[in-house]
């Protein structure tokens, strides 16, 4: 977690995770060996090794890609995200071997470079309108090393989260060009045609959870900042609930407004060392409240933007559900020696309401508690 480079901090949850996950890959390509050596013994060794490094690698990243979505549908998936760069980089160097193999077996023999090779056209015959499918699988493989590359910690604080964050989106791309990869190639290798009827169900199953997910989550900012708005209508900025005009008492000079801080939801709401999530100026906070007091902080994780807020409070810091991350819950910041540090709200408490001043402080700046009243 900090800017000096450390070697993977291994615990018992990771150990299990990586020995699940070379048990799958093993097992899958020792099946994956036995069915090719039954239904086609004529192919040689090396083209089935190269198939399946391939099918593994594909496999694995369609499942990497569900992993997201599946957990904001079901919180029981999220130890599956938990060590999920290991499965990235797994996936990486399947890739890299079925690559390795197809540059040995098809493009090191002649006198052209056989990188260059990749990108003169198909060893293959009967070519689908002459599309060249290798070079989608090569520049696949560039995102993918480039994703591996970076997928320590170390070049997540260096990189910044959001470059970060945005550099390991290219999976997207990566899975787009590897779609068209097989498509082609299989295509073009007259190999059995369930090959691309998996890879269209596959891509079905990747968008249709995503499209799930979006479908699911967007209507909650919405229904967050439209609840605010309808509970400041009936609950006017001052907190105080029904008020009786009084003569002379103007609303928008009570505190609530004048300061700006805004009514986000009622302290009842909220469970104890837990959040509740609210949409401020069009940005995401994580009310917490615990041991009698109330704390607002950004909603979004430092280390991949994981929802703080679907988080609890253990051992008095706020921790990101996805890989356990902690902040406190006053300052933002991570205990000592983790140095990441989120923005922190100010908060107060009036008449059962609990209200938020929408401009964020300082990453990691002290933000005196709102006491439970
Ligand atoms: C330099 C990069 C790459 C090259 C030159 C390359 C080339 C090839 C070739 C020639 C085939 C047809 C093999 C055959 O069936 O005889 C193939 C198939 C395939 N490739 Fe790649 N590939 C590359 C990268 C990748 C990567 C990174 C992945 C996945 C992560 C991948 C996944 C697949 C899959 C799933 C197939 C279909 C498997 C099969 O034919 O049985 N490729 N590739
Ligand atoms: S996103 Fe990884 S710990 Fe929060």
């Amino acid at each position: 977690m900090g800017l000096q480079y450390s070697a993977v901090q291994w615990n018992r949850q990771k150990r299990i995770y990586d020995f699940v996950l070379a048990g799958g890959v093993g097992a899958f390509l020792i099946l994956f060996g036995v069915l090719s050596k039954v239904l086609f013994p004529f192919v040689t060794d090396e083209i089935m090794l190269m198939r399946a490094f391939a099918a593994a690698a594909f496999v694995l990243l369609h499942v990497i890609l569900c992993i997201g979505p599946l957990c904001r549908l079901n919180k029981n998936f999220l130890p599956l995200l938990y060590n999920r760069r290991h499965a990235g980089v797994t996936m990486c160097l399947l890739g890299l071997l079925h690559a390795a193999l197809v540059v040995i077996t098809y493009h090191a023999g002649g006198d052209t470079n056989p990188i260059l090779s990749i990108f003169k056209g198909s060893p293959l015959t009967a070519s689908i309108a002459g599309v060249p499918f290798q070079p989608f699988g090569f520049f696949a493989l560039v995102i993918l090393l480039l994703m591996a590359a970076t997928s320590h910690d170390f070049w997540l604080a260096n990189l910044s989260a959001p470059v970060w964050k945005s550099l390991h989106m290219l999976v997207y791309v990566a899975y787009g060009l590897l779609v068209l990869h097989v498509t082609f190639g299989v295509l073009q290798a007259e190999v059995n045609s369930l090959y691309v009827i998996a890879t269209g169900l596959g891509l079905a199953v990747v968008l249709g959870l995503h499209v799930t997910v979006a479908f699911r989550e967007a209507p909650i900012d919405r229904e967050l900042a439209h609840s605010r708005r309808h509970e400041e209508a009936v609950i006017p900025k001052s907190g105080i609930r029904n008020p009786k005009p009084k003569t002379g008492q103007n609303l928008v000079t009570s505190p609530a407004i004048e300061d700006g801080f805004i009514d986000a939801c009622a302290v009842a709401d909220i469970p104890e060392k837990r959040a509740r999530i609210v949409c401020l100026s069009g940005e995401r906070v994580a009310i917490f409240k615990y041991d009698g007091k109330v704390s607002a902080i950004s909603n979004v994780c430092q280390h991949q933007n994981g929802p703080l807020g679907e988080g609890k409070i253990l051992d008095g810091c706020i921790t990101c559900p996805w890989h356990g991350y902690q902040y406190r819950p006053d300052t933002g910041a991570s205990p000592p020696p983790f140095t990441e540090k989120i923005p922190t709200f100010a908060v107060r408490i009036h008449g059962g309401r609990v209200l938020v001043d929408p401009k964020p402080r300082e990453p990691g700046a002290r933000v005196e508690p709102a006491l439970v009243p």
